[in-house]
């Protein structure tokens, strides 16, 4: 797949920076989402592939919506691998709706944005995504995720 082109990634940075200034989404810089890649690093990485595939296969998407509701898809702010954490079990489950009450605290959130959120642990969750742009995140966050799970077990070997 080919990098962005340099309009949107400009438009992708100017976006990140005001996700950042108005949430606490940089405080998952400290959790750790798959071995030594952390929740907030995991999240540019879908935003980011998410926009990449949309782009890369010339998809009629809304790309503010797409940003957003990617760079947020994870925003439930502890450490799922706390076992001392109060936060409801199994976390592959319920950490979709955690993500989605944070992200609605800080932002007000389009029926896109919402979707995007909700629905990209399918088929773990069982409700399908209802649009184009949560189908995209769906797939880049388990692209993403499988590729930072290799990469920790080759660390782990080498
Ligand atoms: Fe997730
Ligand atoms: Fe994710």
């Amino acid at each position: 797949m080919k990098q962005l082109s340099v309009k949107r990634e400009h438009f992708f940075w100017k976006e990140i920076k005001e996700i950042c200034a108005a949430s606490r989404i940089e405080e998952s810089r400290q959790f750790c989402q798959h071995g030594i890649t952390s929740v907030y690093s995991h999240s540019l990485h879908v935003a980011y592939e998410s926009c990449r595939i949309a782009e890369n296969f010339h998809l009629q998407v809304d790309y503010y919506a797409l940003i957003r509701g990617a760079f947020l898809h994870d925003y439930f702010l502890y450490d799922w691998h706390d076992r001392g954490h109060k936060h409801k079990r199994p976390h592959g489950f319920y950490h979709p709706g955690a993500a989605l009450k944070n992200a609605m605290q800080d932002f007000t959130l389009s029926e896109i944005e919402q979707d995007i959120i909700k629905k990209h642990m399918f088929p773990l969750t069982a409700v399908p995504p209802a649009c184009l742009e949560a189908w995209i995140v769906c797939v880049a966050d388990k692209f993403c995720s499988a590729k930072e799970t290799v990469q920790r077990r080759k660390e782990a070997v080498l």
